[in-house]
């Protein structure tokens, strides 16, 4: 997120090797591995290198977001520092809340759930990805992401999507502009993320319709 890459089997290795190289510390935040739709499932770079990654996952994709549980495996020796500066931050995650995600891990739940979601993402996303090869112009690019929640697309350089999203939420449809996720300010105006999860074929279709007339406006 927000460009809907996947690291490949042997760029993984590269990264431990690497980490194991410069005795380097690295986060890998993985909330979407699970929501896979394509390819084989590739293994997290921490259990390629375990002594030398701190890696966060989340229950908010996969069972509810609502719920604020989300969990972090880490090297020995910095785990208590962990916990020190997460009481520092919040005193403590609900325990009622972490009870009820346990008891879907320990009750096999989330095995049964995932494929229900995933068959319920996959035709969300390829009807978004059908309806913007047919509706957008020619002049933006997006990839094809093997799981995840959504489509990153790139305009022409020098194309304001802020202004496009401007336009499009007087139509009812909104996508967040790229530029919120560049740590440059200025950087990524040409850029914005959709999300293909949240409605169903027909209103995605539409919306993509709608969207594609804005930009074809817009980016004339
Ligand atoms: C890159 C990334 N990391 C982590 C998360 C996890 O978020 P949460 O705070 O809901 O666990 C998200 C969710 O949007 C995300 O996109």
């Amino acid at each position: 997120n927000p460009t809907g890459r996947t690291l490949t089997l042997q760029r993984r290795h590269q990264v431990a090797e690497l980490l194991k190289k410069y005795n380097t510390l690295l986060v890998e935040d993985d909330p979407y591995s699970a929501l896979r739709f394509s390819g084989e499932p590739l293994p997290p770079i921490c259990s390629l290198a375990p002594e030398l990654v701190v890696y966060a996952g989340t229950f908010s994709k996969v069972l509810a977001p609502g719920l604020r549980v989300g969990f972090c495996t880490a090297p020995e020796v910095i785990q208590k520092w962990l916990v020190m500066a997460k009481q520092g931050v919040d005193l403590h995650t609900s325990t009622f809340n972490q009870a009820l995600a346990a008891e879907y891990l320990a009750g096999g739940h989330l095995q049964a759930q995932l494929p229900k979601i995933i068959a319920l993402y996959r035709p969300r996303q390829q009807a978004m990805l059908a309806a913007m090869r047919k509706r957008f112009p020619d002049c933006l690019h997006w990839a094809e992401p093997a799981g995840g929640m959504f489509i990153w697309v790139e305009g022409p350089p020098g194309s304001d999507m802020e202004a496009v999203y401007h336009q499009a939420v007087k139509e009812h449809v909104a996508f967040v502009p790229g530029q919120f996720f560049y740590a440059r300010p200025g950087g990524g105006r040409h850029t914005l993320r959709l999300n293909f999860t949240v409605v169903d074929e027909p209103t995605i279709e539409r919306a993509i319709g709608l969207l594609g007339d804005i930009l074809a406006r817009e980016l004339a």
